[in-house]
C-alpha cells in the first residue's frame, strides 16, 4: 500500500496507494521538478490516507489550502465492502456529486481510503524565509495583511511563536534564536519559480523596518539557516511537552479577529486562574494566515483541564471560530464538538453515516459513530 504508481508532470497529478508517507512523496516529486505543498512537523511519518481522512493542514494552508483540496479522486473501500474509485485525474468532471470529499475529514468513519490522485504543481525552487520580532499580535496581523499585498500567492508561510513558547524551546534545547525576540517571533517565508524573489523579498523586509513594525529580524542567508529557523518552530510542541502539563487547542478564527481573540482570552484564562488558584502560562503559536492559534496553557491543575478547555472553546464561538481547525475531532474534542457544533451539521453528518454504515462497522463510537442522544 505504498506504491507511488504514477507521476504525470504535464497533467500535474499523482497517483499514491494510501500508505505513502508525505516526505517520500514530495522527494519523489522533487526529482521531476514537481511538488505537493502540504508541510508540517510529522512529514517523515504522516501517510497520505491519514492526511486525507484527517484533512491535515500545516505551514503551506494559507497558499493551498487543507490538504483536500488538492485531491482529483479516491478510491475507497465503504463498510459493506463495495469500493468505489475515481481515479482518472480529470481537472474537470461534473458529472456527479464530487463525492470524494465526503471522506475528507471523515477520521474513517464512513469508508477507508486505498488510493488517492492529487494534483501537484511546478516545483518552486526559489525561497526566502525571514525570522522577525513584533512587539504584539496587531503588529503581525499588520506585517501579514502587507506582505499578502506585496508578495500576493508567493506567499506561503507565515508561522507566529509567542516569545514564551521561544524561550521554552532555548532552555530545553540549550539553544538561541538567532533573533532577540519581542512579544512574538513570525516566521515568513516565500517561495516561486522566479529568480525575482530575493529582490522582492528583500524590500518587503526593508519596508517593514521602515516602518517600524519589527524591532529584530534575519532574512535567512542559506539553506542551514533557513533549516534552523524552522528548527525553531517545530521543536516548539516538544519543548511544551518538557515543560509540564499542558491543556491544548487547536482554534481557529476569521483572521483578523486574532489579536482580539489573544486579548479576550488572556483575561479569560486570568480569570480561571484566580478562581481556581491554578497557575496558568500560555504556549501559543500558530498559523496567522489560517486564523489558526495551538492556545496551548500548561497548567499546574489538571482538574482545571475542562474549565481551560470549555473557557477557551465559548470565547472561540463567540469570535466565530472553530474549535478545531486542524487536528480533527479524534476523541480528545468529540464531547466539545457535540456541545458546540450545530445540530443540523452533525445530524447532516449522522444521516451520511446511517445511509453508508448503517451497523455502525467503521469507528464506532467516534465521529458520526455516537449513538443518537
Ligand atoms: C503545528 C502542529 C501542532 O502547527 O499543528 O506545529
Ligand atoms: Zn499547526
Amino acid at each position: 500500500m505504498n506504491r507511488i504508481v504514477a507521476i504525470d508532470r504535464i497533467g500535474l497529478t499523482v497517483t499514491v496507494e494510501a500508505s505513502v508517507i508525505l516526505d517520500a512523496l514530495r522527494a519523489a516529486l522533487s526529482e521531476v521538478q514537481r511538488d505537493l505543498p502540504i508541510s508540517f512537523g510529522a512529514s517523515d511519518s504522516a501517510t497520505l490516507g491519514g492526511i486525507l481522512a484527517t484533512n491535515a493542514g500545516g505551514a503551506n494552508v494559507l497558499r493551498s489550502g487543507m490538504a483536500g483540496r488538492m485531491v482529483l479522486g479516491l478510491e475507497v473501500v465503504l463498510a459493506d465492502g463495495t469500493v468505489v474509485s475515481e481515479l482518472s485525474g480529470l481537472h474537470k468532471d461534473n458529472s456527479g456529486l464530487n463525492w470524494t470529499q465526503l471522506f475528507i475529514g471523515s477520521e474513517g468513519s464512513l469508508g477507508i481510503i486505498t488510493r488517492a490522485i492529487m494534483r501537484i504543481e511546478t516545483q518552486r525552487r526559489h525561497s526566502a524565509t525571514a525570522l522577525l520580532a513584533l512587539p504584539d499580535a496587531d503588529a503581525a496581523l499588520r506585517l501579514y495583511t502587507s506582505a499578502v499585498d506585496a508578495l500576493g500567492d508567493r506567499l506561503v508561510a507565515f508561522e507566529i511563536m509567542s516569545s514564551d513558547a521561544i524561550r521554552r524551546v532555548e532552555t530545553a534545547f540549550n539553544i538561541q534564536s538567532p533573533v532577540s525576540t519581542d512579544a512574538w517571533l513570525v516566521l515568513m517565508e516565500t517561495a516561486s519559480t522566479s529568480s525575482h524573489l530575493e529582490q522582492d523579498f528583500g524590500e518587503f523586509i526593508e519596508k517593514a523596518f521602515e516602518s517600524e513594525l519589527c524591532a529584530d529580524g534575519a532574512i535567512a542567508a542559506n539553506e542551514a539557516q533557513r533549516l534552523a529557523f524552522w528548527r525553531l518552530r517545530e521543536i516548539l510542541t516538544e519543548a511544551e511537552a518538557l515543560s509540564g502539563r499542558s491543556v491544548k487547542h487547536d482554534i481557529s478564527v476569521p483572521v483578523s479577529r486574532i489579536p482580539d481573540f489573544l486579548r479576550r482570552g488572556e483575561a479569560a484564562l486570568a480569570d480561571v486562574a484566580s478562581q481556581t488558584g491554578a497557575r496558568l502560562a500560555p504556549h501559543i503559536f500558530g498559523h496567522i494566515g489560517d486564523g489558526n492559534l495551538h492556545y496551548n496553557i500548561l497548567c499546574d491543575r489538571p482538574e482545571v483541564a475542562g474549565e481551560i478547555n470549555s473557557t477557551v472553546h465559548d470565547l472561540v464561538v463567540d469570535c466565530g471560530g472553530s474549535i478545531t481547525a486542524e487536528h480533527g475531532v479524534g476523541q480528545y474534542r468529540l464531547s466539545e464538538v457535540y456541545r458546540l457544533v450545530s445540530r443540523t451539521r452533525l445530524d447532516l453528518q449522522e444521516r451520511l453515516k446511517a445511509a453508508l454504515d448503517p451497523d455502525m462497522r467503521l469507528n464506532p463510537g467516534k465521529l458520526m459513530g455516537r449513538p443518537r442522544s
